[in-house]
C-alpha cells in the first residue's frame, strides 16, 4: 500500500510505517500548498496530514483510491468528515496525548496574561527599568479566584488540575448532559457545572478547551461579552473560530475583558493588527501541543491508527467508526 506524509513524522513514526507501507512524505516542515497535496496523492491509500490541510469531497472525488486520513492533531474540524463518511475514508486523530502540553500553554497564556509577563518582558528589554516601583505592572492573583473553563473534556480536565494548584474555584460548561460526569468533577475538582450565561458573569479567568464545531462557532461573541467582567483574562488553546474574533478585539477596545492570551486565530496565520497593537494581549503561533514529547507521541498515535485499521482493527482514534465497514470493503 501507498501512504503519503503532508509534514514530518518522529524517526519511530516514520520507521513503523515504512516497514509497512511505500511512503512518499513532503520534504519541508512549511505548510504544503493544496495543489501539491492533490498531485502527490495520486494513487496514494492513506494520507497523513496536519491541521492546515482542508480535506474534503473535491479532494475524495480526485483522489478515489484514498481510503484512510491519519489527522496529526486531536482537533479535525479541517476534515470534512461526512464528506469522508460518503467517499467511504475511514478518518483518525490523535486524542489523549496532547492533554497535558496543551493545558501547560494554557497556563503559560493565562499567567503571562494576568502577570503581564511579555510587557514587563519589553518593559526590561528596551532599557525603560529604572528601579523597583511599587505601582509597576501591577496584575492579577490567581488564588481564590474562578476560573471558567468552555469545554470539559480530557484537556479542560489538564486544566482544571493545574488550576487547583494555583488555588482556583472551578466553573465549568460542557455539551453532554451526564450527571455522573457532573459528579465525578465535583468530587475530583470541587467544579461546579453552569451555563455559559452564568460562566461569562462569574469568571475571573476564561479558558477556552472545546473543539470547533458548528456549534461551538463563534460560541464565544458579543452577547457572551457583554456579559463578562471587566478584569477578566480569556485564554485559548482550541481553535480561533470558537471566538468571534472581531467581537474579542472591541471587547477588548472597550475593556470589557482585561486581557487575553491566544495561541489560536480564526484566520491562521493571519492575527488581526488591531490585536497585535495591544500591548495586553499574549500571542503564540498555535504551538499548545509543540514539545518533542507530544509531537512524537501524536505522530506515533496516528501512525499506530493507520496500521490497525489496514491490518484489519478498528482504531480506536477512528473519528467516524460508522464508516468502518465501507472502509473495509474498499481496502
Ligand atoms: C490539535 O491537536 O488539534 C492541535 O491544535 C494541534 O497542535
Amino acid at each position: 500500500m501507498k501512504v503519503f506524509v503532508t509534514g514530518k513524522l518522529s524517526q519511530k513514526a516514520f520507521d513503523a510505517l515504512q516497514n509497512f507501507a511505500q511512503v512518499d512524505a513532503y520534504e519541508s516542515d512549511d505548510p504544503m500548498p493544496r495543489e501539491e497535496v492533490e498531485a502527490r496523492l495520486e494513487g496514494k491509500d492513506a494520507l497523513v496530514c496536519i491541521l492546515g490541510d482542508k480535506i474534503d469531497a473535491e479532494l475524495f472525488k480526485k483522489r478515489p483510491q484514498l481510503k484512510l486520513v491519519a489527522n496529526v492533531a486531536v482537533g479535525y474540524d479541517n476534515i470534512n468528515v461526512s464528506d469522508a463518511n460518503d467517499a467511504g475514508v475511514l478518518i483518525t486523530n490523535t486524542p489523549g496525548v496532547l492533554d497535558n502540553a496543551t493545558a501547560d500553554l494554557a497556563f503559560a497564556l493565562l499567567l503571562a496574561a494576568a502577570r503581564r509577563i511579555v510587557e514587563a518582558d519589553t518593559y526590561v528589554r528596551r532599557g525603560e527599568w529604572k528601579g523597583w516601583k511599587r505601582e509597576l505592572m501591577l496584575g492579577a492573583e490567581l488564588n481564590g479566584k474562578t476560573l471558567g473553563i468552555v469545554g470539559m473534556g480530557r484537556i479542560g480536565k489538564a486544566v482544571a488540575k493545574r488550576a487547583r494548584a494555583f488555588g482556583l474555584n472551578i466553573i465549568y460548561t460542557r455539551k453532554a448532559d451526564d450527571k455522573k460526569t457532573d459528579d465525578e468533577l465535583k468530587k475530583t475538582f470541587d467544579a461546579k457545572r453552569v451555563s455559559l450565561h452564568d460562566l461569562c458573569k462569574q469568571a475571573d479567568f476564561i479558558s477556552i478547551n472545546c473543539p470547533l464545531r458548528e456549534e461551538t462557532r463563534h460560541l464565544i461573541g458579543k452577547a457572551e461579552f457583554a456579559l463578562t467582567q471587566p478584569h477578566c483574562v480569556l485564554v485559548n488553546t482550541s481553535r480561533g473560530a470558537v471566538i468571534d474574533e472581531e467581537a474579542l478585539v472591541e471587547a477588548l477596545e472597550q475593556g470589557k475583558i482585561a486581557s487575553c492570551g491566544l495561541d489560536v486565530f480564526e484566520r491562521e496565520p493571519n492575527v488581526p493588527e488591531r490585536l497585535m497593537k495591544m500591548p495586553n494581549v499574549v500571542l503564540a503561533p498555535h504551538i499548545g501541543s509543540a514539545t518533542k514529547e507530544t509531537r512524537a507521541a501524536m505522530d506515533e498515535l496516528a501512525v499506530k491508527g493507520l496500521l490497525e485499521a489496514f491490518s484489519g482493527k478498528l482504531p480506536a482514534n477512528a473519528v467516524n467508526p460508522d464508516v468502518w465497514k465501507k472502509f473495509s470493503a474498499r481496502k
